[in-house]
C-alpha cells in the first residue's frame, strides 16, 4: 500500500516536474529579446548568460558592471553610490564609511570581494600579506551549536588600536600527486588549519568546530534572488538515483520566516546578508544589528554604543548587489569549447549544474520596497540548481548549517567563472579555495559528485581540455 501511494507521489511529481518545464520552455520564445551588443551587432541567444543583464565587458570590472538597464541617470546614481559604500575601506572613527571594529575580519566588502569577485586568499604566513588581510571567514562555534561566549560567529584576526585581535589562522597544506590514465599528472593539496594568538586561553580543539571559506563571486546575485522558487523545488523533486545524485533545498529561517535557501556556500541564507556583511566582517552596527562586534567579550568596553550605518547605506549597497549584470559567454561557436560542453552533459556535471532557470514574472522588490522589474521573466544559465549536494567527507567540515550537513555544499553557480582569472588574478576554487585550476576542482567531486569524477578521470586528454575550454567559456 505504501510503495503504490509512493508510486503514485513520484508519478504526481513527474507530471508537475515536465508540466513545469514545459510551460517553462513555452515562455522561452516570448521572453527572448534581442539584445543588441556594444559593437551595435546582435548577441547570439548562447551568449546571453542573464537575458536583459547580459553585459559585454571582459576586463578586470567584468564582474562589477551595471546591467544595462541600470547603467543611465538615477538608476546608475544609486549603482555607484552603494560601489562606493562597498569598496570603500571603513575607518574607526564615527562618521561617513566609519564604524569599523574594534574587532573585523577585513575593512572593506571589496577587500575580500575584489572587483565583486573573489580575492585571492592570503593568510598571515609571514606578518601579513597581499593587501594586509586574510579574506578567509572562519566560522566558528561550540560542538553543541553555541557560540564561545568571548567570541562570535566567525574569527576577528584583525582589531582596531586598543584591541586584541582574537586570534589568526594558521593552514598548511599536505600534497599529493596522482595521475590520469594516459599519464598525465594533477596533484591536490589538503588543508589542515590552525588556530593561533589566541587572545584568550585558547579554545582546545574539541570543543571547536570550525570551517573556513573564501569569498564567492557576485555573479548574477539579482536573478538569484528572483529565481522562480518552483523551478528549484522540481529540481529537488528531480532525484537521479542511477548517478548517485538527489539535490536537496536548504530550508532557513531568516527574519523569522522559513524560506529557500540560496546564498553562501551551503546556502544558508535566503538574501545578500548586507547587513551581517556589515556587521560581522568589518564591526560596523546598524539597527537590524545595533550590538559591537565583541559585545559580551572582556575586552568589549562597551564605550560605543552608536550606530554605524544607515538604512539607506545598507539599502544602496544590496540596491548595487542587485543590479551587477553578468559577463556574456565567450567564444560560443569555436569547436573545442563546443565539444566541451558535449563533455560536460556527458560527465553528468548538469545535472547539479544546471545550465538553465527562470526567474519569476515580476522579478524582486528590495527590502526598502525598490521594485526590480527588470530581473523578472528572465531566462538564465547560472549552472546550478542551487541545492545543497553530499559532496563527500573530503569536502566535509563537519559544520552544519540548518539542513545542509558537514558534507553537503551549495552547487557553485558557474556563469562568470572563466573571467575569475582576468577579474582576481587566480584559478583558486572551492569553498576554500583548495583547488587551483579547474582540473583540481573537479578531481576533488566525491559523494555525489563521485560519478562525474570518474568520468572526467577516464576522458582522452583532449576532451578534459575541451571541458575545461567550456568552463572558461562561462
Ligand atoms: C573577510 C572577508 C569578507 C568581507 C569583508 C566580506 N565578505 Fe562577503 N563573503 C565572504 C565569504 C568568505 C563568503 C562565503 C561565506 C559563506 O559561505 O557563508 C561571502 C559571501 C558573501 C555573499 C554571498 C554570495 C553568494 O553567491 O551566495 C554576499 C552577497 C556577500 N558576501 C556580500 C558581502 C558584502 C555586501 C560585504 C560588505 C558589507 C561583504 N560581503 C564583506 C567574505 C567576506
Ligand atoms: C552532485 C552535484 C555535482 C556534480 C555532478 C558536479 N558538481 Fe561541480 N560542484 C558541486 C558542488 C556542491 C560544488 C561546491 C563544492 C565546494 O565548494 O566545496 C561544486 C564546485 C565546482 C567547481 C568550483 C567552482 C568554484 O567557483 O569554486 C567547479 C569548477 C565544478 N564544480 C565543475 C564541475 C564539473 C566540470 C562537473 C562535471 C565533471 C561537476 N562540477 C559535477 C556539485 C556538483
Amino acid at each position: 500500500m505504501a510503495s503504490y501511494y509512493y508510486s503514485k507521489l513520484q508519478q504526481l511529481n513527474h507530471v508537475l516536474f515536465w508540466g513545469f518545464a514545459l510551460l517553462i520552455s513555452a515562455c522561452e520564445k516570448e521572453t527572448h529579446q534581442d539584445i543588441y551588443k556594444p559593437d551595435g551587432t546582435l548577441a547570439d541567444i548562447k551568449e546571453l548568460s542573464a537575458g536583459q543583464s547580459t553585459t559585454f565587458t571582459f576586463t578586470s570590472v567584468a564582474f562589477d558592471t551595471p546591467a544595462d538597464w541600470a547603467s543611465e541617470g538615477p538608476m546608475y546614481q544609486r549603482f555607484l553610490d552603494g560601489d562606493g559604500l562597498y569598496d570603500t575601506p571603513r575607518q574607526y572613527a564615527n562618521g561617513p564609511y566609519g564604524g569599523l571594529g574594534p574587532l573585523y575580519v577585513g575593512f572593506s566588502c571589496a577587500g575580500c570581494h575584489n572587483n565583486a569577485g573573489r580575492s585571492k586568499s592570503t593568510l598571515f604566513t609571514h606578518g601579513g600579506s597581499g593587501n594586509g588581510h586574510s579574506v578567509f571567514l572562519s566560522f566558528m562555534r561550540t560542538p553543541n551549536d553555541q557560540y564561545h561566549r568571548q567570541y562570535g560567529r566567525v574569527l576577528h584576526d584583525q582589531a582596531v588600536f586598543g584591541y586584541k585581535p582574537e586570534g589568526r589562522l594558521r593552514v598548511h597544506y599536505t600534497e599529493k600527486e596522482y595521475e590520469f590514465p594516459d599519464g598525465e599528472k594533477y596533484s591536490l593539496q589538503t588543508p589542515h588549519y590552525e588556530v593561533y594568538d589566541w587572545y584568550t586561553p585558547p579554545i582546545a580543539a574539541e570543543n571547536l568546530e570550525m570551517s573556513v571559506r573564501t569569498p564567492l563571486r557576485h555573479v548574477g546575485m539579482g536573478l538569484m534572488l528572483a529565481v522562480d522558487p518552483r523551478e528549484i523545488k522540481a529540481l529537488e523533486q528531480q532525484q537521479y538515483p542511477e548517478y548517485g545524485i538527489s539535490g536537496e533545498i536548504n530550508w532557513v529561517v531568516e527574519r523569522g520566516v522559513k524560506q529557500i535557501g540560496l546564498s553562501g556556500h551551503k546556502a544558508h541564507h535566503a538574501d545578500l546578508t548586507v547587513e551581517l556583511g556589515f556587521l560581522s566582517d568589518m564591526g560596523v552596527t546598524s539597527t537590524r544589528y545595533p550590538e559591537e562586534i565583541g559585545y559580551g567579550q572582556e575586552q568589549n568596553k562597551g564605550d560605543d554604543p552608536s550606530i554605524e550605518i544607515s538604512l539607506k547605506d545598507l539599502a544602496d549597497v544590496d540596491y548595487y548587489l542587485h543590479t551587477l549584470g553578468v559577463p556574456a559567454r565567450r567564444n560560443v561557436d569555436d569547436p573545442q569549447v563546443q565539444m566541451g560542453e558535449k563533455m560536460f552533459m556527458q560527465a553528468k556535471c548538469h545535472l547539479c549544474h544546471t545550465p538553465t532557470l527562470h526567474t519569476r514574472p515580476e522579478g524582486v522588490s528590495l527590502i526598502d520596497g525598490t521594485p526590480l522589474p527588470w530581473l523578472g521573466g528572465q531566462t538564465i544559465h547560472p549552472y546550478t540548481d542551487y541545492l545543497v549536494h553530499d559532496m563527500g567527507p573530503e569536502l566535509g567540515d563537519n559544520f552544519s548549517q540548518f539542513n545542509a550537513s558537514g558534507d553537503e555544499w551549495r552547487t557553485a553557480p558557474l556563469w562568470g567563472i572563466g573571467l575569475q582569472e582576468v577579474v582576481n588574478g587566480h584559478t583558486d576554487f572551492l569553498h576554500d579555495a583548495r583547488a587551483r585550476n579547474y582540473v583540481e576542482a573537479i578531481m576533488w567531486h566525491g559523494g555525489e559528485g563521485d560519478v562525474s569524477r570518474q568520468i572526467f578521470y577516464n576522458m582522452t586528454k583532449e576532451e578534459r581540455d575541451a571541458l575545461v575550454a567550456f568552463l572558461r567559456s562561462l
